[in-house]
């Protein structure tokens, strides 16, 4: 399977900023064997509709709205992305469930309106720490996992699955590769139960992936690619990521 790396550039960037990180990330993508994204914050997705288009970079956004249009003052829809070139879109990162009180619910249905859209959507789970250091990393994932399961059907198939580990998200911290595959198995295994097309899932790992442990941690059978934070805003190390995924 293809890996899948996505830069999440998160509330970071400027028009000047994003001109320059774009022309050096585009400078050599011949040389890629991996499928490649960014996600950007919304008001920037026209500037990089514009510079993207044509190229092997593809665009995600970091978020969009569980409703179709409507009396929703601050939110993006599905169409809306879709208009300005919209590959992906992040779901249910842990910073939203955690600083916005997203529950599995509106996960699920952002899942499904992006899924509607014809926007994939990569789905963020992951245990804290608390949690991990209680015995509950399956019991968690699992139970995020299976709220979009439980909407999207057998579309189930069509999405992008991110584990991160939100104890591993910007600290510096990530899980070794033994952990990190453990939990992606048991992902695999949840999506297999719900759908024959299982194994076309690709499962990202997130949390403090570097240009140092991106190659052993996508050395693992179940872990397809990464989804990058700190690391996406500087043009070497994300390419570095991008080089060790093949
Ligand atoms: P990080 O963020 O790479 O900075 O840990 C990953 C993410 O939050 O998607």
């Amino acid at each position: 399977m293809k890996k899948l790396i996505v830069g999440n550039w998160k509330m970071n960037g400027s028009l000047d900023a994003n001109t320059a990180l774009v022309a050096a990330l585009l400078q050599d993508t011949q040389a890629w064997a991996c499928d490649v994204a960014v996600c950007a914050p919304a008001p920037y997705l026209a500037q990089l509709h514009t510079s993207l288009t044509g190229s092997r970079l593809d665009l995600g956004a970091q978020d969009l709205s569980v409703h179709e249009s409507g009396a929703y003052t601050g939110e993006v829809s599905a169409a809306m992305l879709k208009e300005f070139g919209v590959r992906y879109c992040i779901v249910g990162h842990s910073e939203r469930r955690q600083y916005h009180q997203e529950s599995d619910t509106t996960v699920a249905l952002k899942a499904q309106r992006a899924l509607a859209a014809g926007i994939t959507p990569i789905v963020c789970v992951g245990e804290t720490l608390a949690q991990r250091e209680a015995g509950q990393t399956e019991e968690v994932v699992k139970r995020q996992l299976a709220a979009v399961v439980h909407a999207n059907g057998h579309c189930i198939s069509e999405i992008v699955l991110a584990y991160e580990p939100v104890w591993a998200i910007g600290t510096g911290k990530t899980a070794s590769p033994e952990e990190a595959q453990h939990v992606h198995h048991v992902l695999r295994a949840q999506l297999q139960a719900a759908s024959q097309h299982a194994d076309r899932v690709r499962i990202l790992y997130g949390g403090s992936m570097n240009a140092g442990n991106a190659q052993a941690l996508l050395a693992q059978a179940d872990i397809d690619g990464g989804l990058i934070g700190g690391a996406a805003l500087q043009a070497a190390a994300f390419l570095s990521i991008v080089a060790a995924a093949h």
